[in-house]
């Protein structure tokens, strides 16, 4: 059954530009946040609180929430992998953070430098500081649907750890299909498991669309109940320790399949098409998005 409301995700600021090899300015970021808060979006992923040896790209998280204009009802979230993390978060004054976790050992030893068990201990204080700041924690699973290191992952797995997470204080579990490997068989099978432990309103999916599966995997997620979709304006993106995965699947393009079948998002399809102009004409490279692509055609004709 179909959520009656579908609230978008925006991930781009973050997943999208983590991976860029391009030096991306702080101010072109500014620029994109606020784009996509004046779309209508919501939920919009700053940027991380993590190693700037590890991703430099994210490094000045600070001065970008620093300078955005923030709008009423938009939450700007930041990914904070420990308290280090968190207490640089609370200082910059995000509204929302997310831990993220990963479905394999390989996976976290690689993202995280430590054990799946060990990245619980670190969540655990975290999702404490935050519950008592009143801040809104999301958690996140990579390697969902497959691993770069590992191969199959079991649905069981996601399960017990999306169980973890909602229990140590995660208000949502985004199920990350990090390297864009899943189809819809195991989209269903995925979802009819985890939402034994956690209820369906409580996920969220996140696609990479590299296999080209991610709207046919977010229709059927829908078609569940799934009622949060994260996304990637002009299909940037892809994790820094998952080599080869491609961007996340577009906003733009969710946002026409949503559009087509009447479901409100509040975000503006125009507005969106245009920040991910922008954001790709600043790093100097073509849209991923077919939406954005035939958005020209039909301009140019
Ligand atoms: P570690 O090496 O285990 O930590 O890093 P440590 O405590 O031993 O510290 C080592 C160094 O890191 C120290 O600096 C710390 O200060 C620094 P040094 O003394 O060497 O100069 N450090 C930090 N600096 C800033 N902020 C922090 C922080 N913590 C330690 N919070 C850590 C652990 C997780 C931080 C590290 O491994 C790291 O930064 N990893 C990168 C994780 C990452 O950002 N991955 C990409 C995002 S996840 C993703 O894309 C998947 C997702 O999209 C869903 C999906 O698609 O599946 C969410
Ligand atoms: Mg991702």
């Amino acid at each position: 059954m179909l959520a009656a409301k579908v609230k978008m995700v925006e991930v781009g600021p973050r997943d999208g530009l983590q991976n860029e090899p391009r030096t991306v300015s702080t101010k072109a970021k500014i620029e994109l946040i606020d784009r996509l808060g004046a779309a209508g979006l919501t939920a919009i992923e700053v940027g991380s609180f993590v190693s700037p040896k590890r991703v430099p790209q994210m490094a000045d998280t600070a001065e970008v929430v620093a300078g955005i204009s923030r709008r009423n009802g938009v939450r700007y979230a930041a990914l904070t992998p420990n308290m280090q993390g968190f207490e640089a978060a609370l200082a910059a004054g995000v509204n929302e953070i997310a831990v993220f976790a990963a479905a394999t050992e390989a996976f976290s030893q690689k993202n995280l430098n430590c054990s799946m068990a060990e990245s619980l201990d670190r969540f655990r204080p975290v999702c404490e500081a935050a519950k008592a700041a009143d801040i809104p924690v999301r958690g996140y699973i990579s390697c969902v649907l497959g691993c770069p290191y590992e191969g199959d992952v079991r649905a069981d797995a996601v399960a017990s750890l999306a169980g973890a997470l909602t229990e140590m204080g995660c208000y949502e579990i985004s199920l990350g299909d990090t390297i864009g490997v899943g189809t819809v068989a195991g989209v269903r099978a995925l979802i009819t498991t985890v939402s034994g432990v956690v209820p369906v309103n409580r996920l969220a999916v996140h696609f990479h669309d590299t296999y080209g599966q991610a709207l046919a995997n977010i229709m059927a997620a829908l078609d569940m109940g799934v009622g949060v979709i994260d996304s990637a304006v002009g299909g940037l993106g892809g994790c820094p320790y998952a080599e080869g995965a491609t961007g996340n699947v577009a906003s733009e393009d969710v946002l026409y399949m949503l559009n087509g079948l009447g479901l409100e998002t509040g975000v503006d399809l125009e507005a969106l098409v245009a920040a991910g102009r922008f954001i790709c004409n600043a790093l100097g490279r073509p849209t991923a998005s077919k939406v954005s692509q035939a958005f020209s055609g039909k301009q140019q004709a």
